[in-house]
């Protein structure tokens, strides 16, 4: 007696379609499952004859094998118990063949034959309307999740016994329906709080506007995380594909509780004490997203990065420039998309006080030296804004006057992006701060007056060939924050303010 069903395993990101034989022969009632299942799926083994027999149908008290091909690719995840039940039920003829060719199947089970919400949902559903089938059967509370695909027919079940409800045609599913973008998020705070550190805000909304990577470097007490953590009131929004993009990766980690698409960018700010694993992504069996993938599309906030581990850092390179990450195993590596803006906020040294006009450092020279090399290097070759945040005077935060509120500026933020989209839609890339050196120096249209400007950096600043890409880079989206087509001399005069240099050793702009 054979049966034969399709399930969905989920690697990375992707979902693979699996081929599920079940065989029941003779001999002492066992289940076998062959074709390199992690260990999670062998676990599958205990709950699905409870799940069976809990659900009005009838475990075979026979010999039974079920091979996964192909062999080649481990299966991990709890979302084969499904397939697994489903095989052993076409093979042992309780569920008839026609529609089950036709869909494929994920889920978890529950002992009592339920269908628990599952991670990865979303790319299930992609790879079923990639692969051509007619549909999915998915656990209910993920149905909304994987009718955002178009062109495959979601059934959302609340558990087993309805999956053979529906393969008999006696049970109706209901249409699912594609659960709408999130709400708007509620951060809670509003640049309209930040008192002064005009050039802190305004090179915060440079940031936003051309998806550049800052660092902020102040003294205790500056308002660095304060500033820093309104940065994710003036993201651009999601295209419908970023989303997408963003929404599976939250499902591959079981965090997409509201189910529907992630409707804006996301921001993560990771403790310094995370983990490898956690920040990169990892896991023992099912390799889950770290936080460089959760903030895909988005912003990653490393609050005080010299307390990060070194390792840490050293690992934030990868993802930084190619925009995935790599996480190796022993069974093999998995990769994920890693596209974010980093956005770091660090003491100038250990007391924190370097460079501060009113209180004196009290760090011996060689101890602000290492300090600094924590921070020096290829980590900070990727950061295009790096700039001082002074402390405030007690005048200017008792002062009256109220920041510009984060509305408006999010507003010129998304012309900007308007502008950068119109302008490399034939090259695909999505803002200025992605363009590769040699293309931003082809593309860069720029006045005789921003160019000599430019030329006097070289000279006067002693300016490297990666920081010369990096100031045209930025002056391109100040320029795109005005509206203007050239690079004036007024726009690359800023873009060179953003260019503090902390491995020579002085808080004063590089000069
Ligand atoms: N520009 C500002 N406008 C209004 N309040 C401010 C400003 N700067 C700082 N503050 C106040 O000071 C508090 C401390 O700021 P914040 O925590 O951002 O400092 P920090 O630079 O991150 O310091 P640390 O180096 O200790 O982490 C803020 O919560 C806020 O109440
Ligand atoms: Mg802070
Ligand atoms: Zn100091």
């Amino acid at each position: 007696m054979y049966g034969r069903v399709i399930g969905i395993t989920i690697v990375g990101v992707r979902g693979h379609p699996v081929a599920v034989e079940a065989h029941i022969g003779r001999g002492l009632p066992s289940l076998t499952l062959t074709g390199l299942p992690g260990a999670p799926v062998q676990d599958a083994r205990d709950r699905i004859r409870p799940a069976v027999e809990s659900s009005g149908l009838e475990w075979p008290l026979r010999r039974i094998v079920v091979n996964l091909s192909p062999g080649n690719l481990r299966k991990e995840g709890p979302g084969l118990d499904l397939p697994i039940a489903m095989g052993v039920l076409a093979a042992s003829a309780q569920v008839p063949g026609d529609r089950l060719a036709r869909f494929s199947f994920f889920g978890e089970l529950s002992l009592k034959g339920g269908l628990v919400a599952t991670p990865g949902v979303l790319s299930v559903a992609i790879a079923a309307a990639r692969a051509g089938l007619d549909g999915v059967v998915v656990p209910a509370p993920n149905a909304g999740e994987a009718a955002l695909v178009d062109g495959v027919r979601v059934v959302g079940a609340p558990g087993l016994a309805e999956v053979a409800g529906f393969l008999r045609g006696t049970w109706d599913p209901p249409t699912p329906r594609a659960s709408g973008a999130a709400e708007a998020p509620k951060h809670g705070v509003d640049f309209a709080e930040v008192r002064g550190q005009a050039q802190a805000r305004r090179a915060l909304e440079v940031a936003a506007a051309g998806g550049h990577n800052v660092l902020l470097v102040g003294s205790p007490g500056a308002g660095k995380t304060m500033l820093a953590r309104r940065l994710a009131t003036i993201l651009p929004g999601l295209s419908r594909g970023e989303a997408l993009e963003v929404t599976q990766l939250h499902s591959v980690a079981g965090m997409l509780d509201a189910g529907g698409l992630v409707g804006s960018r996301p921001f993560r700010s990771p403790h310094h004490s995370i983990s490898l694993s956690a920040l990169l992504g990892g896991g023992t069996g099912f390799v889950r997203p770290g936080e460089v993938s959760l903030a895909h599309h988005g912003v990653l906030f490393l609050d005080e990065l010299t307390e990060f581990r070194r390792d840490a850092v050293e690992a934030l390179r990868q993802p930084l420039e190619d925009g995935r990450v790599v996480v190796t195993r022993v069974a093999g590596s998995v990769e994920f998309p890693a596209g974010f803006t980093l956005i770091a906020a660090t003491n100038p040294c250990p007391c924190g006080y370097e460079g501060d006009p009113k209180r004196q450092c009290r760090c011996p020279p060689h101890r602000v030296e290492l300090y600094r090399q924590k921070l020096s290097g290829p980590l900070l070759d990727r950061i295009d804004i790096r700039l001082v945040v002074p402390r405030l005077s007690k005048r200017e935060l008792l002062g009256e006057t109220a920041g510009e509120a984060s509305t408006p500026i999010r507003a010129r933020v998304e012309e900007a992006r308007a502008r950068q989209r119109h302008r490399y839609s034939a090259l695909g890339f999505p803002c200025n701060a992605q363009l590769p050196g040699p293309v931003a120096r082809r593309l860069a249209r720029m006045s005789s007056g921003g160019h000599d400007v430019l030329a006097g950096a070289v000279d006067a600043l002693g300016l490297t060939g990666r920081g010369f890409d990096r100031a045209i880079k930025v002056a391109r989206t100040v320029a795109d924050l005005a509206g203007a087509e050239e690079i004036a001399a007024g726009h690359m005069a800023e873009a060179l303010t953003y260019r503090m240099n902390l491995s020579e050793g002085s808080l004063a702009r590089a000069g």
